[in-house]
This record gives structure tokens, sequence and C-alpha cells, in this order.
């Protein structure tokens, strides 16, 4: 776990618990994804089930390095597929307003914005609620 708890904190602003990603994996080990390149984890996906019907994507993160290559669209397909497996009506998560390219990312993959929710980061910064119907 701990290349992908180092990606997580050279790669992602907010910082987790390191006992949280043995959790998750434990939890909902569909929504957890991972992507090795020359034997070096460049990317991850962490993703739980919050309800019966609705999924939840926590963590999403590629190396900057290998950015713009496909990677977390592979890393996004197969957590879709994982939710799909257990029959999740959608897919939802909270993204920065200033994270440009995740939330390019996320529209390509045909989220919408579905809410904005102030000061929701430790930053003071809003995050957008975006949603996936599947
Ligand atoms: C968001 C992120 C996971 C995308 O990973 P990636 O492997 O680069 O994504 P892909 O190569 O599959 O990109 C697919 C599409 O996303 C969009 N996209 C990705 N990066 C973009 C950027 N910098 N600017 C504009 N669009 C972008 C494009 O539509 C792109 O398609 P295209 O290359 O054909 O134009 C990556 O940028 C990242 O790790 N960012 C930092 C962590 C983060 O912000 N995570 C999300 C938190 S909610």
């Amino acid at each position: 776990m701990f290349p992908i708890i180092k990606l997580s904190i050279d790669t992602l602003t907010e910082r987790y618990n390191p006992s949280l990603f043995n959790y998750f994996y434990e939890t909902f080990p569909e929504g957890f994804w991972v992507c090795e390149k020359h034997h070096k984890i460049v990317g991850f996906i962490v993703g739980v089930k919050t309800n019966p019907e609705i999924a939840r994507i926590l963590m999403l993160a590629v190396s900057k390095e290998y950015r713009r290559r496909g990677i977390g669209s592979i890393l996004l397909s197969n957590f879709l597929r994982g939710t799909s497996i257990k029959n999740i009506k959608y897919v939802e998560l909270e993204v920065k307003t200033s994270n440009y390219s995740a939330i390019k990312f996320y529209q390509k993959h045909g989220f919408e914005s579905i809410d904005i929710l102030n000061k929701f980061y430790q930053s003071g910064e809003d995050a957008y609620v975006m949603r996936l119907m599947l």
C-alpha cells in the first residue's frame, strides 16, 4: 500500500490517514484499482459504496509524468465496471471548482455538476458535486 499512499501525497491536495487505504480496499475492493507501469505505481482510483444505489469516488490520481495518456480513463472505466456488478445507479464525487483538468476529465466521461458545496475543503475552496447516472 505504501506506493499508493506516496502517490496520493504527491498528487492530491487532501491528506488521508494511511490506515484508510486498507479499510477502503477491504470494504469495497471493486472500487480500488491501481495502474502499474515499468514496476512503478503511476495511478490509482479509490471509491466506496455509500448505500445500495450510490458509489462515491474518493480519490483518483495519475503521476504527473503519465498524464494525458488515458490512464485516468482506464482506471475510471474499471471502477465503473465494478460498480455495475453491484447494481449501483449512480456515482458521485466532489472536485475543487478550481481543478480544471479533473472537471474536464469527468465531463468527458459523462459526469455533470449537480451542486456546489461552499468551503468544502480545508483550504476553504468550494467543491462541485458531480454525478454520473449509470
Ligand atoms: C484528473 C486526472 C486523474 C486525469 O488523469 P489522466 O490519466 O491524465 O486522464 P486521461 O489521459 O484519461 O484524460 C482523459 C481526458 O480528460 C481531460 N483532461 C485530462 N487532463 C486535462 C487537462 N490538463 N486539461 C484539459 N482536459 C484534460 C481531457 O478531456 C482528456 O482527453 P484528451 O486527452 O483526449 O483531451 C489527472 O489529471 C490527475 O491525477 N490530476 C491530479 C489529481 C486530481 O486532481 N484528481 C481528481 C481529484 S477529484
